[in-house]
């Protein structure tokens, strides 16, 4: 991972996706470590305006200067599920041109055992995008209730052995707290062994937990309302999803928005808030072979496009 923490996946298919248009306002509400945004400024006149959003502080703070010094460029530290206000506080509701989301965690944020993303690497079990809200995968699993657990790593982790696996952080979690991800991945390997699996057995637990403590499904479900809203007609929206779960709700909520409202299906009149918002363009895109040999995060990339209507 570490030597593609600069390559911006989909990088081609998202740009022609945007259908970057020089004097455009364009949002790149993941900007991670900038790879994308850098390619749209790079597309833009000098009209033109990126205005990127990261809830990561390293984020923001590893922008270099010929970003940040760029006049068309902005970079706001907030959540995406804020997109409405950040847009509004800007007068720019209504007049963006594009909005991308690259979903999920960034590279540094896993190579970095600090954050407490990876199970292979020690560190403390924080886990937050934004380590300065909310609540660590540490204090999380201090206090939540086993069924809840369960339930979290059922449904965002996909993991069969959920049960066994929060039963055995309950036990784990009366004799010591767990503070340190090697201490949870052996917990979850003691609970569930590997068993001829190509992946680690603490890979579908520790992304339950991750997508459970950023709010990642609420966040997401939030930011995709509220895009619809501030697209200007014609514009352009794409997703970049990493897993079933988020690609399931882009995709769902891209088909709801392109149809009428239920009531008015096929009806000749239908009032204009009822009509659809959206027109999805083209099916799901994902990486070509030679993109996942050369950049494995794009192994389960899919990128979904839609247009305002
Ligand atoms: C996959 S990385 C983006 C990489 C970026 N496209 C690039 O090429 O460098 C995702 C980034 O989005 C941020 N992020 C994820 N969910 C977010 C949310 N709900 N609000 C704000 N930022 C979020 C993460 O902190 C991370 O830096």
């Amino acid at each position: 991972m570490g030597s593609n923490a600069h390559v911006p996946v989909l990088l081609g298919p998202v740009l022609e996706g945007l259908k970057i248009k020089p004097d455009g306002c364009y949002v790149d509400g993941t900007f991670g470590r900038g790879g994308h945004s850098r390619e749209i400024l790079k597309r833009l006149g000098g009209d033109g305006r990126l205005i990127a959003i990261d809830r990561d502080p390293q984020a923001i703070a590893s922008a270099p200067a010929s970003l940040t010094d760029d006049p068309r460029f902005e970079l706001v530290r907030g959540e995406i599920a804020q997109l409405k206000t950040i847009i509004g506080e800007r007068g720019l509701d209504g007049h963006v041109d594009g909005l991308l989301f690259d979903l999920g965690v960034s590279s540094p944020q896993l190579d970095e055992a600090e954050r407490g993303f990876s199970f292979m690497r020690d560190g403390p079990l924080d886990m937050r995008m934004d380590p300065d809200s909310g609540t660590s995968a540490s204090e999380w699993l201090a206090t939540v209730d086993e069924r809840e657990l369960k339930q979290v790593l059922r449904k965002y982790g996909e993991e069969k052995n959920a049960a066994r696996i929060a039963r055995a952080v309950v036990n784990a979690r009366q004799v010591a707290p767990i503070s340190r991800t090697a201490q949870l991945a052996r917990i979850v390997e003691e609970a569930s062994p590997r068993r001829g699996q190509k992946i680690h057995p603490a890979t579908r637990t520790f992304q339950a937990i991750r997508i459970a403590v950023n709010k990642e499904l609420e966040q997401l479900e939030a930011v995709l309302a509220q895009s619809v809203d501030v697209m200007k007609q014609g514009a352009r929206l794409c997703v970049i999803s990493f897993h079933s779960l988020e690609d399931r709700i882009v995709k769902r909520f891209m088909r709801q928005a392109s149809r009428e409202t239920e009531q008015y299906r096929g009806m000749p009149d239908v009032p204009e808030e009822f009509r659809p918002r959206l027109r999805t363009v083209g099916k799901a895109i994902s990486a070509t072979d030679d993109e996942v040999d050369a950049n494995r995060r794009a192994r389960s990339a899919h990128l979904r496009i839609a247009e305002r209507i």
